[in-house]
């Protein structure tokens, strides 16, 4: 369960996020629908501990994700503005991710399979699409096998296909019993 109370986020004198308070249920995939601006990445750094609120709290499973143990394992995350070295190969790079956390390299492979890089596994990712890239993204946040999953704006750069390919990987990874939350686009 991934709980937001009462949570604020000021920068300056504007208001990023106001009192904002909700829970996102195991099962279940909860999507943010609000305009650019709305402060609906902010509340996603803030759930992950990249920026400090300035009131409220965010949990998940009840501690606050800096004080989780082994982070990847529990929560998978893909923000706007993944940085990934251009030169390194996609597999290069969640072998890296996965050595980093203690994750087999075999799971590596299975998420290239996941996501459709398979392929493309040695390629550079300087080469990549950004549909590409957005897989390469989605399978970092996959690595761990991670019971939540919290994605921002993961359909940015998919094709049609792409899109339909990734509410279904949604809908079989929310049957398993996950969380997720990413907003709707
Ligand atoms: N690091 C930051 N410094 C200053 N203002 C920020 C920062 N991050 C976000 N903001 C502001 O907070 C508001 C919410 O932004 P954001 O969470 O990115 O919205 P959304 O993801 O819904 O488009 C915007 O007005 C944005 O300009
Ligand atoms: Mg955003």
């Amino acid at each position: 369960m991934i709980e937001v109370g009462n949570l604020s986020k000021h920068y300056g004198n504007k208001a990023a996020v106001d009192d904002l308070s909700f829970t996102v249920s195991p099962g279940r995939v909860t999507g943010f629908l609000g305009p650019n601006g709305a402060g609906k990445s902010t509340t996603m750094r803030l759930i992950l501990g990249l920026d400090r609120p300035s009131g409220g709290t965010a949990t998940i499973d009840g501690v606050e994700y800096a004080d989780l143990v082994e982070p990847l394992r529990v929560v998978g995350a893909l923000l706007e503005a993944g940085a990934v070295h251009p030169g390194r190969s996609a597999r290069n790079h969640l072998l890296y991710l996965a050595q980093n956390q203690g994750i087999a390299s075999r799971r590596v492979d299975e998420v290239l399979d996941l996501v459709g890089l398979h392929d493309v596994a040695h390629d550079r990712v300087g080469g990549f699409s950004l549909g590409m890239r957005q897989r390469l993204g989605i399978a970092s946040a996959l690595l761990g096998d991670p019971r939540v999953l919290i994605l921002d704006e993961p359909v940015n750069g998919l094709d049609p296909d792409g899109i339909f390919w990734f509410r279904n990987l949604m809908k079989y990874l929310a049957s398993e019993g996950r969380r997720s939350l990413s907003p709707a686009t």
